[in-house]
């Protein structure tokens, strides 16, 4: 696997892939790579010629009181992690490469409505950061495909988005959560959490199941659900952000006509936020 630090000669050398008539897979990270995004290695080696990840922890998507300064920069060891999972191209350039005018003059992708839901109430401007700078890894690497976890379900929902209202010839593929054994979601956030908080925080994902179970047996009183868990969650040590009961189509709150749902939640454990998700058909 060889790292590029500038878009000239990672373009140079996609130039040369394409030339012998590869197809090209995109995996855009944060780094601080865990079994969650080689899986998306995996997954883009299965569908593509030659893999692309990216490693980049792109300020404009952090807020001011955020962790940009703290977030975990492991090079080193993600670097191993890819070569072993088998990507053959790393593009893990500066701030200066990808924002060199600086970020506040950084033109901007907005991606309306989606983006100021949930994650978006409470990160504001976050996902206008998120579209921006895979916009900018979409035109830079150009992709046939590029892969996105489901364990950020209202991001990939905005760059699906994203990417049909721009036209953009990528095909998004998708990959399921991937979990530790004790149904904790992978994150780099989880490295934030103490040993007992690691023991308390998987509860969040039992308590989106406790809310699935509820519906799936009949219950449709939305906002009563959502009260429940959160006082689980808070008894469970989180501090809640949101836990919503929404349709899957548009994200909107569910109705009683809805059946294809999707269970969004985000809380706190001490000093990580963590989300989590769960697709149900009623
Ligand atoms: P990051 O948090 O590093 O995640 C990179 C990709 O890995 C995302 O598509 C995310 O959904 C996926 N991922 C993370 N944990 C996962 C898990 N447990 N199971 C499955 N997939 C998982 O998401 C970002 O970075 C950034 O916002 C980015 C898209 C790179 C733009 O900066």
């Amino acid at each position: 696997m060889r790292t590029f630090d500038t878009i000239a000669r990672l373009r140079d050398e996609l130039r040369s892939c394409r030339h012998s008539g590869n197809t090209v897979a995109l995996v855009p990270t944060m780094g601080n790579l865990h079994d969650g995004h080689i899986r998306l290695i995996e997954t883009a080696a299965a569908a593509a010629d030659t893999v692309v990840a990216s490693i980049f922890v792109n300020p404009l998507q952090f807020g001011r009181n955020e962790d940009l300064s703290s977030y975990p920069r492991t090079l080193i060891e993600d670097q191993n992690k890819l070569q072993e999972a088998g990507c053959d191209l790393l593009f893990a350039p500066t701030e200066q490469e990808i924002y060199p005018r600086g970020r506040d003059s950084q033109t901007r992708v907005e991606v309306p409505v989606l983006s100021d839901l949930y994650c978006g109430e409470t990160r504001p401007g976050h996902f206008s950061g998120v579209t921006t700078v895979v916009c900018k890894l979409f035109n830079i690497v150009q992709p046939d495909i590029a892969v996105f976890g489901e364990k950020d379900y209202q991001q990939l929902r905005i760059i699906r988005k994203m990417v049909s209202d721009l036209c953009i010839a990528t095909e998004i593929i998708s990959v399921p959560v991937v979990r530790a054994d004790s149904g904790l979601a992978l994150s780099s956030r989880n490295g934030y959490l103490s040993t007992q908080e690691l023991e308390q925080a998987p509860a969040l994902q039992r308590i989106i199941r406790t809310t699935a179970e509820a519906l799936t047996q009949g219950r449709r009183d939305f906002s009563q659900l959502e009260h429940e868990a959160t006082l689980r969650l808070e008894a469970a040590g989180f501090r809640r952000d949101y836990f919503r009961i929404v349709r899957r189509s548009d994200l909107a709150p569910a109705t009683d006509s809805d059946s294809t749902l999707v269970i969004l939640a985000a809380a706190w454990m001490g000093p990580a936020r963590l989300i989590d998700n769960l697709e149900l058909e009623l």
